[in-house]
């Protein structure tokens, strides 16, 4: 049995305690969770129809071995210092967050912490981590979003871009995986994950479009290099509860889970 601790019960966290509960309790013991806002355990505890235990992220921490981090982009600093502190396994979410702090990867690694990272709604992760093995010389990731998934990202406040006027699609940022990250912290952990990946924060490109007609969010990657080239596109259908999130992202993260507790591991 392993014992699980879910730091965020919103739309992902509270999806993956739901699985955990019915399919997973012959090998997962489910802690508890570390939440800070009262009405995402209202609706969690209605819809398990029980209580579940809230502690704080320390305590969570403690009591866990592993660590699913289902929250925001600003408690991973502490969240992982405090994985490193007690020597446990940790699974990220808000992927943006170890981007935007100096050097935490890199303690992560030297600490020889287990960190398990998901796809999240992005494909061809597998053939970019094969790439990496040789040459890459290009990423780039071009996300097209509703405009409803791109709603309070500092960016577009700061820049006084305003959605309601867009009309037709328009690109709202071109830059850095790191600097999208950081004008977009709760919409682009996809720019996050795929820089760890493979060519790094300031190399990887990232295009932003905010999109008046589509109902999807849609990433499409291209990546260059001395095997070739590859080309990837996911159109992802949002969560019902919250469009900044895609139904695939949640799924990858049960997916990582999965292969977690599986002694099969397929693909690379
Ligand atoms: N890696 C990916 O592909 C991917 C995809 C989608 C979302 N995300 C990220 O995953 C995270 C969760 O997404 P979601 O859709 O479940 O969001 P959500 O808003 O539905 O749920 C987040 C929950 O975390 C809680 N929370 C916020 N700060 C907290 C803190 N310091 N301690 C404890 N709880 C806290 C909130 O109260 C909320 O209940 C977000 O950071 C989001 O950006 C990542």
């Amino acid at each position: 049995m392993i014992k699980v601790g879910v730091c965020g019960c919103g739309t992902i966290g509270s999806y993956l305690i739901n699985v955990i509960l019915k399919k997973y309790s012959n090998c997962i013991c489910l802690v508890g969770v570390s939440e800070t806002n009262p009405e995402s355990l209202k609706s969690l505890s209605s819809s398990l129809k029980k209580k579940m235990l809230n502690f704080s992220l320390e305590e969570l921490v403690r009591k866990s071995d592993l660590i699913i981090e289902a929250a925001h982009a600003s408690v991973v600093p502490e969240l992982l210092e405090l994985v490193i502190k007690h020597k446990k396994q940790v699974m990220l979410m808000s992927v943006g967050g170890v981007l935007t702090k100096r050097g935490l990867f890199e303690k992560i690694k030297d600490n020889k912490i287990k960190m398990y990272i998901p796809s999240g709604a992005i494909a061809g992760l597998d053939a970019l981590k094969a790439a990496r093995m040789g040459k890459i010389k290009s990423v780039k990731l071009t996300t097209r979003k509703p405009v409803a998934g791109l709603i309070g990202a500092p960016y577009l406040m700061k820049n006084k871009i305003n959605l309601k006027s867009i009309k037709k699609d328009k690109v709202v940022f071109s830059g850095s995986a790191l600097k999208a990250v950081e004008c977009f912290p709760k919409n682009i952990n996809v720019a996050a994950i795929l820089s760890l990946a493979g060519l790094g924060a300031t190399k990887t490109k990232v295009c932003i479009v905010a999109s008046p007609i589509t109902k999807r969010n849609t990433h499409t990657i291209e990546i260059k290099g001395d095997f070739g080239t590859i080309l990837t596109c996911t159109e992802n259908v949002p969560s019902k509860l919250n469009p900044k999130t895609s139904m695939m992202a949640i799924l990858s993260a049960l997916a990582t889970l999965d292969g977690i507790m599986s002694n099969l591991k397929i693909g690379t």
